[in-house]
């Protein structure tokens, strides 16, 4: 196991460049005791004999798998259901009425940087809800995040019993999973509507089409000032007229007031597209 204090700082140095480079995450100058803790298993499994070396591995041709485990170890994917529940409050007592008042039936949402599936299938559990008081509307949620594991677990849409229980209630626990063994699988009616894809957000966004709604939450605080207003730019570039963004409770778009409009709702704001 590497210590931090065998870290020298060329390394890290070369170490924090590839991670912004390849993720966009920003480390602190005096991270090394994180890097330690998250890589050294891998170092020790990889038989790398410092950072130095993982650094050079990585960029070298064939050096994906790694690249991607390093990625996967420095991430953080803390999560837990209906997140500090105004977006979803928000959601089902203003947004999906508009929606449904100008006319839109189908929607397109998109949880960017989901980890795994908790923020993407409490959107499908409030829309559930909010058909249930009679709405027509339906929707297509893309769930997106740069970690493959984190997309295979929402995918399977499996929990534990400790982890179903973050931020679920009860009820909702047993209207909307099933009970398989020691775990909890979401229900095909919250799945139908939700599908999952590997990407990183310093990519293009082409692919992923146009959102009437965007969450992007507890993410962008990781990156450099820099890679967070090309991804916001990026993401207004994604927004059907009219749509909404909504980033985490501790996350500014105050640079972005030229195209987007607070809203402030339910304890909390969100940003609307301003009509061009
Ligand atoms: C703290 S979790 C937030 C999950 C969820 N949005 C929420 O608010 O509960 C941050 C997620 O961002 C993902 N992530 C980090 N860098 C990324 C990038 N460059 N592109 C896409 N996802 C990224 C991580 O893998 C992790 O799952």
């Amino acid at each position: 196991m590497v210590s931090s204090r065998e870290i020298i700082p060329e390394h890290y140095q070369a170490f924090r460049a590839f991670l912004e480079q390849s993720c966009g995450i920003v480390l602190g100058e005096n991270k090394q005791y994180l890097v330690s803790s998250r890589l050294g298993q891998l170092m020790e499994r990889e038989g790398l004999k410092d950072l130095g070396e993982l650094v050079y591995r990585v960029q070298q041709p064939g050096g994906q798998r790694l690249r991607g485990m390093v990625i996967e170890a420095m991430t953080t994917n803390e999560t837990q259901w209906f997140r500090d529940t105004y977006p979803f409050t928000i959601l089902q007592e203003t947004l999906l009425p508009e929606y449904q008042r100008r006319g839109v039936q189908q929607m397109r949402i998109w949880s960017a940087a989901c980890s795994s599936g908790q923020e993407p299938y409490s959107l499908s559990i409030a829309l559930e809800e909010y058909r249930a008081r009679g709405a027509r509307l339906e929707a297509e949620i893309v769930g997106t995040d740069i970690s493959p594991a984190m997309i295979t677990q929402a995918r399977e849409a499996r929990y534990s019993a400790s982890t179903v229980n973050r931020g679920l209630s009860p009820e909702r626990r047993d209207r909307y999973f099933v009970r398989e063994g020691a775990d909890w699988v979401v229900r095909p009616e919250i799945r139908r509507r939700t599908q999952f894809t590997v990407h990183n957000l310093l990519d293009s966004y082409s692919n992923l089409g146009r959102f009437d709604l965007i969450f992007c939450r507890n993410v962008l605080i990781y990156f450099s000032a820099e890679s967070r207003e090309s991804i916001l730019t990026r993401m207004i570039q994604q927004m059907r007229p009219g749509g909404y963004l909504i980033v985490g409770a501790s996350e500014s778009l105050a640079r972005h007031a030229r195209d987007l409009e607070m809203v402030r709702s339910h304890g909390g704001v969100i940003y609307r597209l301003r009509g061009k």
